[in-house]
């Protein structure tokens, strides 16, 4: 079956996407507002966009949730102050993860209601999550409007904090135990996430390889 995007109403382009395009991860995003009030919320219009600079990618929809608000609070956070941090969710933190995406009023700050202890960044204005995997501060590295209250966040990563317990050497080469994170992700419906547990192995071909000579 095909489906022409423009004939369609919002829900079901949405739904198009969000049930194809699994799993997704999970960025925890950490923000401030101008009274010093924490935020958090999970997001999982997310990825890395590439190593040089380090850049990840947010997208942030308008909200359709609370009376009177346009623009949710992680964005409007992010337009004042140009930065952010990122927790990356693993399966201790999933419980949690899900109380900070209630559509709690403006100001709430949600790492407290979910009973999280917040950390201080090394370099910018937002609040880290103690106990997550990893933590990523980020500075706004471009805004890309996208339609009425909602914008893609693009972030250079300025500062990575990943827990001690996964970070090794091998081979004289930093190691970072990725499994040991147990990071969950988001699939194709409402509530529903994914382990990362059953990793698939393929070792990358090289042109000979795939030739077969
Ligand atoms: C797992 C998960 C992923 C989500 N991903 C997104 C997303 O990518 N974009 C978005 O606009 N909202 C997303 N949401 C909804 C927001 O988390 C929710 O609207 C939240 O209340 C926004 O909080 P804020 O106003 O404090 O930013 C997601 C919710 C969950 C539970």
């Amino acid at each position: 079956m095909q489906f022409a995007m423009n004939e369609l109403d919002p829900a079901t382009r949405y739904k198009l996407l969000v049930n194809t395009i699994t799993p997704r991860p999970i960025a925890w995003v950490l923000t401030r507002d101008a009274q010093g009030r924490n935020n958090a919320a999970p997001y999982s219009f997310f990825n890395a966009m590439g190593g040089s600079p380090p850049l990840v990618a947010i997208g942030m929809a308008a909200d359709g949730q609370r009376e009177g608000e346009e623009e949710k609070d992680s964005l409007a956070n992010i337009r004042a102050s140009g930065e952010f941090a990122v927790a990356l969710v693993g399966e201790a933190q999933a419980e949690a993860m899900n109380v900070t995406a209630a559509d709690a009023p403006a100001g709430t700050d949600e790492l407290a209601l979910a009973g999280l202890e917040a950390l201080d960044a090394a370099q910018v204005n937002a609040p880290l999550i103690a106990g997550a995997p990893v933590n990523f501060e980020c500075r706004v590295w471009k805004l890309v409007e996208t339609g009425p209250h909602s914008a893609i966040v693009i972030g250079e990563v300025l500062v990575a904090h990943i827990g001690d317990a996964f970070v090794g050497e091998e081979d004289g080469k930093l190691r970072i135990d990725n499994p040991a994170m147990k990071l969950v992700g988001r699939t194709y419906a409402a509530g529903e996430y994914v382990k990362t547990d059953s990793p698939l192995h393929m070792d990358r071909l090289s042109w000979k390889d795939v030739q077969g000579d």
